[in-house]
């Protein structure tokens, strides 16, 4: 047995196939991955009243989502205490006019997800309600983003809260109303790669030259030096005379107010590990919830985010905004799928990151950190 070959100088290896193909690879990362971090699920006033709730599918659980009365946002695992029954049968919103009730046999629980009756049973029968409360999933929400942890009292044990999680991002975008902006579209894209060949495509600009010819007609930064000098901490400027993400580089919409001056005409962007990818323009937000469904199959929700002053305009039109992005994902997401079809090549053991891909070499140690050596 010969050792794998060492990575060419100034060349460092990717993670195997098997991370990118591979069943086990997969089930592995849901396990220690999708069910212990906080997921990006959508925005909060998808649930605007009290009662109002939404059926979401996270990482293979079916997770409904309810605003209580008092306006609380509550997760709970979408089956029946009594025998397992979906008690929302399809992914979807509605609203509860009282409690959550089971369709099967009518246990009824509030919307904190207590067993409140159960029809024919009560204490006395040996009904024991406390220990039959529906499982509970945990939420939060930052900018008007619901995420939610699929595993709360081992993400509690361990301190592992939204913030711990969220780190320095919120701080970085401070100056962005992110709590304020409202979804104007929804695009959601089923693509034929792994997730972290999506997130490893987010993450270097080496690809926008060849992929992105409009992008980088719009923001030359991007393909100058492979896109390896980037600052995206102060965010990257357009051509002279563009300022947002827009075929033109313009529009009539107003920046979000607050921005300062870097924020007005540059572009900002957070990869916000394991599930969210925000890019920040100064008068809309595209945000991108990645929903893995298989080794090799992503689901996308990429949402338009704008401020109501806006939108209450009545010649608002996002299309300028979500056209060219919608361009540029589908070259993304070809390439992507390109990328998952040449690695189950018998020839591909593992690719390369070159220097000013080192974002990636991120995502190497975000896995290895999880997974450690069964990555
Ligand atoms: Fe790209």
């Amino acid at each position: 047995m010969s050792a794998a070959p060492r990575a060419p100088v100034g060349l460092e290896r990717t993670l195997p196939r098997e991370a990118y193909l591979s069943p086990d690879a997969f089930a592995r990362e849901r396990e220690r991955i999708f069910c212990r971090e906080w997921l990006c699920v959508g925005r909060a006033d998808e649930l605007a009243a009290p009662g109002d709730y939404v059926v979401k599918d996270v990482a293979g659980e079916s997770i409904l989502l309810v605003r209580t009365r008092e306006g609380e946002l509550r997760a709970h695992y979408n089956v029946c205490r009594h025998r397992g029954s979906q008690l929302v049968p399809d992914c979807g919103a509605g609203h509860f006019a009282s409690g959550i009730r089971c369709p099967y046999h009518s246990w009824t629980y509030t919307l904190e997800g207590e067993l409140r009756t159960a029809p024919f049973l009560d204490e006395a029968s040996g009904l024991a309600r406390r220990e039959l409360s529906l499982h509970p999933v945990g939420v939060d929400v930052w900018g008007g983003f619901v995420f939610v942890q699929l595993t709360p009292d081992e993400a509690a044990a361990r301190g592992h809260t939204l913030a711990a999680q969220l780190g320095a991002v919120p701080e970085r975008l401070r100056r962005y109303p992110l709590g304020e902006l409202r979804v104007a579209r929804r695009i959601t894209y089923e693509i034929g790669a792994n997730w972290k060949v999506i997130l490893e495509n987010y993450n270097e600009c080496y690809h926008c030259g060849p992929v992105h010819p409009e992008l980088c007609r719009l923001v030359p930064a991007f393909k100058e030096g492979g896109g390896g000098e980037l600052d995206w901490e102060r965010g990257i400027p357009h051509r002279d005379g563009a300022w947002t993400f827009t075929a033109s580089g313009t529009t009539t919409r107003a920046p979000f107010e607050g921005l300062d001056a870097d924020e007005q005409v540059r572009h900002k962007g957070e990869l916000i590990y394991p599930n969210v990818m925000l890019s920040l323009s100064a008068e809309h937000v595209a945000a991108f919830y990645v929903l893995p469904q298989g080794p090799d199959r992503t689901t996308i929700v990429n949402e338009f985010l704008f401020h109501p002053s806006e939108m209450a305009k009545p010649d608002f039109d996002p299309s300028d905004a979500v056209e060219f992005w919608d361009l540029v994902n589908r070259q993304d997401w070809a390439i992507c799928e390109s990328v998952q079809r040449g690695m189950t090549s018998r020839v591909f053991r593992s690719g390369y990151y070159a220097p000013m891909e080192s974002w990636n070499l991120d995502i190497r140690r975000y896995i290895a950190e999880r997974l450690g050596g069964e990555a």
